[in-house]
């Protein structure tokens, strides 16, 4: 999805801009651009693909000077990808240059009555809207127009804003899509991602909806609607500034793999004091926990098959109906939800909009709200009546890995110390798992140093046209996350399946040679998902399976067979989605895929 930076201070501003773009690049984006004041004027660069075309035509910067400026990457919606659809955007005389993430819903009847006022537009872009609504409320206050125009959008917006009155200042707004303040000696920031200023600074304001921001290179101004001044706390962000830089790797995605193990203790290890786990983040009492009517898990994508596995455990150990849900679908579905339901919400980013709105969905309908979140501050943490923070630092591949990893970790603690509550499992059982979840990131560990297994299976694969993921049960839920991870990076057809309903249709997609990767963890369904291996490869399947080390028959599951340790099997999804990653991962860059960066994906998906 776009994103944005801005920058006022004491040096000069096109190099800091497009620095914190090149940061932002992971977000997903095809055209980028940035304005700056130049002499009492806005100079405005900007070009259509990636960020170094920016580069070149500016001299990395260096071409264009001043010390106040704002800065984009644009993920198209509104028109297509190109300089003239790029931001930021001018208003009519040139007075107002504007930035935007997000989407303005009502800008066609804004648009025309904008036309009927004499106003001309350039672009096909929702956004233009915005600068010429900042030129036609304008009187002499920025603030103020501010606030007009807020008053007549609807949708979701961030907003940097240049007004060529005050050279000394920007402001900014942001409505349900990302924007952060980060504060300095003698300069200042707005990004729409930590990452973009945290080589500069680590404090940050986080802005509530509708709050607007006036930036000088010496003060912070916070407005509320009523353009009252509102003080807020700056908080300290504590990602460390080389989680975010790939440190040698060729790809975030490999790096961010190969933190699974320390992302997965990070997240476990502060919640577990003396063999207990203590989830002082949250306030669900026992005896709330004990009058649980149903829980709902809400997400997207990868924190959706989060959640698939989540109502497989929670189910099996904590004996409470779980429906796992995906957002785009909650929200429109005018789902059966009472005061007695628990709505736990899994989102990476935090800001995702389908997730976003499902969460005020639930807490419409009288819901306790729970999070499962990775940004600190971000609008699905700040609004949830609970959030248990996933400690992965910043993931920057678009394709997850290390969030899901420790999405998966919480949702094991919430499992467990749920079951205890309700005297589900016994005290020894407790102990154990307890015991067994802190060996988890060791076994992790070792799975992805035999990471040359999972390379050489990908070369034996890269030029299939389709690929098929089975399993059952919590296997079927990884499947999910193996299918998307291959398709979305490396482009292959892929299809999850539950291994017993291949046969009711899908299998008449088999034929010689296609790879069919069999999920087989679990003991007790070993044998079904066994019998469903043997009716694809009856139909010419090459079978690539995984399981337990200690299953017996496991010769029989494939052609080739990645072995896991073993492990309660609570725990197993844990392991056996990281082949899956690492396959993935191979099959991508065997054929030249732009593996951090898939086409037509975005990082966090800000938009409905
Ligand atoms: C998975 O690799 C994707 N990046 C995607 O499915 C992602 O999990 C989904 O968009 C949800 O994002 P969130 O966790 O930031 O809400």
């Amino acid at each position: 999805m776009c994103g944005i930076i801005g920058y006022v201070g004491e040096n000069q501003a096109a190099p800091i801009l497009l620095e914190g773009l090149s940061s932002l690049e992971y977000r997903g984006y095809d055209s980028a651009g940035i304005a700056v004041f130049s002499d009492n004027k806005i100079n405005i660069q900007k070009a259509g693909g990636r960020l170094s075309v920016l580069n070149q035509k500016t001299d990395n910067g260096k071409a264009v000077t001043g010390t106040v400026g704002i800065g984009h990457t644009r993920w198209a919606t509104h028109g297509k990808p190109s300089d003239t659809n790029s931001h930021p955007h001018l208003s009519k005389s040139g007075r107002f240059a504007v930035v935007h993430n997000g989407i303005i819903e009502n800008y066609i009847p804004l648009k025309n009555k904008l036309i009927e006022k004499g106003f001309e537009f350039v672009s096909e872009t929702d956004t233009e809207v915005i600068a010429h609504l900042f030129e036609y409320y304008y009187k002499t206050d920025i603030v103020e127009a501010a606030i007009k125009v807020i008053g007549h959008v609807k949708g979701s917006y961030a907003l940097g804003v240049l007004c060529s009155d005050y050279p000394d200042r920007f402001i900014a707004v942001r409505k349900a899509s990302p924007m952060i303040v980060g504060l300095g000696e003698n300069e200042n920031y707005i990004a729409s991602d930590v990452t973009a200023i945290l080589s500069h600074t680590r404090k940050v304001y986080y802005l509530e909806d509708d709050e607007v921001v006036v930036l000088k290179k010496d003060s912070v101004k916070i407005y509320n609607i009523d353009k009252d001044e509102v003080k807020k706390q700056a908080f300290t962000v504590d990602w460390d500034v080389s989680a975010a830089e790939k440190g040698g790797y060729e790809h975030f995605m490999m790096k961010e793999m190969e933190e699974e193990p320390t992302a997965f203790m990070n997240t476990i290890s502060p919640r577990i004091k003396n063999g207990r786990i203590v989830l002082d983040d949250i306030s669900l009492t026992e005896e709330y926990i004990k009058n649980i009517n149903k829980i709902f898990i809400i997400a997207c994508g990868s924190a959706y098959h989060v959640g698939m596995v989540g109502k497989y455990l929670i189910e099996k150990t904590c004996r409470i109906p779980v429906e796992a849900v995906l957002a785009s679908e909650f929200r429109y579905c005018d789902p059966i939800v009472t005061p007695n339901d628990l709505c736990i919400i899994i989102s990476q980013s935090g800001e995702t909009a389908d997730t976003l709105a499902a969460l005020k969905e639930a807490k419409a309908l009288g819901a306790k709200t729970l999070s499962i979140v990775n940004v600190v501050g971000s609008s699905i943490a700040n609004l949830s009546d609970d959030c248990i923070y996933t400690w992965a630092g910043p993931e920057i591949a678009v394709a997850t890995t290390k969030a899901y990893s420790t999405q998966l970790a919480v949702m094991y603690l919430i499992n467990i110390y749920f079951a205890e509550k309700l005297g589900t499992i016994t005290p020894e059982q407790y102990s154990s798992l307890v015991a067994e979840l802190q060996k988890v990131p060791d076994m992790i560990a070792g799975i992805l140093a035999q990471k040359d297994k999972m390379q050489y299976c990908a070369s034996k694969f890269y030029n299939c046209h389709s690929i098929f993921f089975i399993g059952r049960n919590i296997d079927y839920a990884v499947a999910l996350e193996g299918s998307l991870k291959l398709k979305e990076i490396s482009y292959i057809h892929s299809e999850a399946y539950a291994a017993g309903e291949l046969k009711h249709g899908t299998i008449s997609l088999i034929e010689n040679g296609t790879l069919v990767i069999a999920l087989a963890t679990g003991k007790m369904l070993y044998d079904k998902t066994l019998s469903n291996v043997k009716e694809v490869k009856a139909r010419g399947a090459v079978v690539l399976g995984v399981t337990t080390a200690d299953m017996p028959d496991k010769e029989d599951l494939g052609d080739y067979l990645i072995e896991l340790p073993d492990v309660n099997e609570m725990f197993l999804p844990s392991l056996t989605v990281v082949p899956l990653q690492l396959f993935s991962y191979y099959v991508a860059s065997l054929k030249g895929c732009d593996i951090d960066k898939p086409r037509n994906l975005a990082k966090s998906v800000t938009v409905e």
